[in-house]
């Protein structure tokens, strides 16, 4: 790794890898992985990716009504047009790259259904479609001489400097510092601000927390998803998801009876959008008095399963669940997160030359809820558009960025214990499916506490003080905003 570049792309999900690819070869692109390259929400994605490539018997405008429906119509209704009828060209674009979908027997291409879709029109590889994509997106991005992607490389803060910006990052254990003339933010979600999330260890909402130190305006964080149905198990932190695609092949969902339940809170049933299914959760559970549910697929078959559904189906096993013969227990976790750094249709903050997309970026595309398997579309969309509006900035005349070190002392007091693990017991308890305003309104002081010490006093510079920074800044907004609202 130099220490001067054109572009940092900090972040190694499909936001990220998909858009390094719209640099020219003289276009010097840094991407920083915080662990291993393949650590990313994008990675973990099971249900597919949301598309209209064929108009038989569904058209833009029937994913675009979805999209709006599931949103509660808070959507950007450009970002939407934008996400639906541009996507199809980026999804056939990553099959050029190699991606493979599921096809049927006569060669076409499968489709399966989630929840909130009027349409069979969501594209899969088994039930690793975000695995299957960054993959291939990875093989694609090793072969650019100019790119270069650094894992390990955790960013502690990001400035504007020199006419771009610094970086300063903890890399082989010491702090060091690159700069860039543009910066996009492609960090993720913020799923370890919440006990229990479908999100890896890396989702602590950085990129959010960076832009909102420089001034970027930060919009709507406290839009966040909860899917309804991650495996049930409370000892672990990262819950393993039970794709929403299963309920689409068929599964039911049952209470703590074993009695399918969503007849009485939504006519579309299993496959109401997720939002819906979360809450119907939390309120049959008040009516019954019992906090368990299952899903129950055994009716489909176990080749058909465990062919259709490998990663969950051994997953489950592991877990001491055979998906052909038992009920699966689940429950509703932190998923998604729809607000962010807000940005316009091509990226662009309100600060200059830092970008942000994917999860970690608010266009509005997804409203109030986000549509079942709209996120990796919206991943490759924005993730392109932003990358081109970039290097349209360079090929205007960019004179790149100047190189000004600064000394970093690292050394102060070690971290209280316990702080992050009393954001995340706040934010269970105060803005979970349904928020409790009185946590909320006894949780905000405390969490604003934990903010004002971790700025204000001289604790060491490690990569744990950093991510609590970031949680106590994302937990901080989202009670900011759930009280205002
Ligand atoms: C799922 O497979 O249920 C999740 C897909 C998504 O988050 O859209």
């Amino acid at each position: 790794m130099e220490t001067r570049y054109d572009v940092l792309i900090v972040g190694s999900g499909v936001a990220g890898l998909y858009a390094s690819l719209f640099f020219g070869g003289d276009t010097r692109v840094l991407m920083l992985a915080k662990r291993a390259r393949t650590v990313s929400s994008s990675s973990l994605a099971q249900g597919g990716i949301a598309a209209v490539l064929d108009h038989e018997d569904d058209s833009f405008d029937m994913h675009i009504a979805d999209t709006l429906i599931a949103g509660g119509y808070k959507n950007n209704v450009a970002a939407v047009e934008a996400l639906v009828r541009e996507g199809p060209e980026d999804v056939r674009k990553i099959m050029e790259l190699g991606v493979e979908f599921d096809r049927n027997p006569d060669g076409s291409l499968n489709r399966t259904l989630e929840g909130g879709h009027s349409r069979r029109r969501i594209y899969h590889h088994r039930d690793q479609t975000g695995k299957e994509i960054v993959d291939k997106l990875l093989a694609e991005v090793s072969k650019r001489k100019n790119i270069c992607l650094e894992d390990n490389a955790q960013i502690i803060s990001v400035v504007p400097s020199g006419g771009g910006f610094r970086a300063d990052l903890f890399v082989n254990g010491a702090v060091a510092s690159v700069f860039a003339g543009f910066c996009l933010m492609a960090t993720g979600g913020i799923g370890r601000v919440y006990m229990y999330t479908t999100n890896p260890p890396t989702a602590t909402g950085d990129g959010i927390r960076f832009a909102y130190e420089i001034g970027a305006k930060i919009k709507n964080l406290h839009f966040i998803q909860f899917h309804p149905t991650a495996f049930d198990s409370p000892d672990n932190p990262e819950r393993f998801l039970i794709s929403e695609a299963v309920r689409g092949e068929g599964a039911y969902l049952l209470n703590g009876y074993k009695e399918r339940f969503m007849h009485r809170y939504d006519d579309r049933l299993e496959l109401a959008p997720r939002d819906v299914v979360s809450r119907s959760i939390l309120l049959e559970s008040r009516r019954t008095g019992s906090n368990r549910f299952y899903l129950d697929i055994t009716r489909r078959g176990r080749d058909y399963l465990f062919n259709r559904f490998p990663a969950i189906s051994a997953a489950c096993l592991e877990r001491g669940v055979d998906i052909a013969a038992d009920l699966i227990p689940v429950y509703p976790c932190q998923h998604y997160l729809m607000g962010g750094v807000d940005v316009d249709l091509n990226g662009r903050t309100t600060v200059p030359r830092l970008y942000a997309a994917g999860e970690c970026a608010h266009t509005g595309v997804h409203g109030g809820n986000r549509l079942a398997s709209n996120s990796l579309l919206e991943a490759l969309v924005f993730g392109r558009r932003a990358a081109l509006d970039i290097a349209g900035c360079i090929r205007a005349g960019y004179a790149g960025v100047e190189e000004i070190p600064v000394s970093i002392d690292p050394s102060g007091a070690p971290l209280s214990p316990g702080l992050t693990q009393t954001i995340r017991e706040i934010m269970q308890r105060a803005y979970f499916v349904m928020p409790d305003e009185a946590a909320i309104r006894q949780g905000r002081p405390r969490v604003e506490s934990i903010l004002s010490r971790l700025e204000n006093e001289r604790f060491a510079l490690t990569p744990e003080f950093s991510e609590a920074k970031s949680l106590a800044v994302v937990a901080a907004i989202i009670l900011r905003e759930a009280e205002e609202k």
